[in-house]
């Protein structure tokens, strides 16, 4: 498998490039317009300098490739995406899927016509911890409510008042998460408070296909230094919770134990606790990185990876994205 790789910025050489050459692909060529960046990440996989570009098409027109990968930028995402389908190949971008829902959109006809697979970066549905309280949320009866809190600081939107960035490269990820999880919003309405400029607080009210409710806490006003994330699906009689994206808990009917004198734990009733052994002397990637890479691969070796976030799935984040913040603006519940 020849990759070719566009933007080799801060997440691509952190949390990317590191997953994806664990498996076994060849990192044929790269590009970034950033000539520090294109050289380091070139050293760092042995790409030769003749395969080390600074404009991506020149990259694609040099042929070659089986696939390309991509974390640049928004409309980047949808320029770049739409020429490597139209040459045949196999796309990987990370969210966002373009910088509108239009853009998405227009990545899907190209993905269509080329026939070839794109997996937009939502990696949150394969975290370990989601992915088991996903398997179990999916397992209900009744998926009755969603509630989370998705944070940020507000520092990687200082000089961004209109919280583009925000939208763009925060919400779009739970709009991917919460829907896999609960089904497709019918409905979404969002109130905001801005404490100050740049520290804007969001809570997004979602109704779902299926008579689930759902609210999502997102704002701009936590460290980062805290954990961001926390999530509960309820069901009838069953609830399933991650924190900080490690730890799972999943409640059920278990019986009382106060005035009990033979009270126990109970298989099948009592909650079940699931946290990652750290320890382990191996290179687990619990954040879903690893994984998301690993269902792309699947996908184009023909292997049927029905988890897979496709872009039909950044089409459908995007409009609820555009949603979310038509109401921002409104106030008034919007159907995606
Ligand atoms: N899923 C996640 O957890 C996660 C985390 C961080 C970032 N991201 C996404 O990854 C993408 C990149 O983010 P980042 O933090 O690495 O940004 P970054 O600015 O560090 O990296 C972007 C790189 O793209 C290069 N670039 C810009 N325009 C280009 C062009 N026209 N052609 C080729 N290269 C170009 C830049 O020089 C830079 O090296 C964003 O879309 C972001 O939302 C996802």
């Amino acid at each position: 498998m020849r990759i070719g790789w566009i933007g080799c910025g801060r997440h691509a050489g952190e949390m990317l490039l590191p997953q994806l050459t664990r498996y076994d692909i060849r990192l044929a060529a790269l590009c970034d317009i950033d000539a520090a960046n294109r050289a380091r990440i070139g050293a760092r996989y042995g790409v030769p300098e003749a395969a080390r570009f600074a404009d991506a098409q020149a990259m694609l027109d040099a042929g070659g490739l089986d696939a390309v990968g991509m974390a640049v930028g928004p409309t980047q995402h949808r320029d770049f995406a739409v020429a490597a389908l139209r040459r045949g190949l196999h796309v990987f971008m990370e969210k966002p899927a373009g910088a509108s829902a239009e853009d998405a959109r227009a990545i899907a006809a190209a993905a269509r016509d080329a026939e070839r697979h794109v997996v937009v970066g939502f990696m949150k549905r394969f975290s370990t911890a989601n992915r088991i309280a996903i398997n179990h949320a999916r397992g209900f009866a009744h998926r009755a409510s969603f509630l989370g809190e998705y944070m940020t600081a507000p520092t990687y939107f200082t000089g961004d008042p209109d919280y583009t960035g925000f939208y763009l490269h925060h919400c779009v990820h739970y709009l991917d998460l919460v829907p896999h999880l609960m089904g497709r919003p019918l409905e979404i309405r969002a109130r905001r408070h801005e404490l100050s400029p740049g520290r804007l607080l969001l809570h997004v009210d979602f109704r779902f296909d299926g008579g689930g409710l759902g609210t999502l806490v997102m704002g701009t006003h936590q460290s980062r230094a805290t954990p961001m994330e926390w999530w509960q699906v309820m069901g009838d009689h069953e609830r399933v919770e991650v924190r900080n994206v490690h730890e799972v808990r999943l409640h059920r009917a278990p019986k009382f134990k106060v005035g009990a004198p033979d009270a126990a734990l109970t298989d099948g009733e009592d909650t079940l606790v699931w946290e990652p052994n750290l320890t382990v002397a191996a290179n687990e990637d619990h954040k879903g990185y690893h994984a998301i890479l690993g269902a792309w691969l699947d996908l184009i070796a023909g292997r049927s990876r029905p988890d897979a976030p496709t872009i039909a799935d950044g089409v459908a984040a995007m409009a609820a994205l555009d949603a979310m913040q038509r109401s921002v603006e409104s106030g008034e519940p919007v159907a995606p």
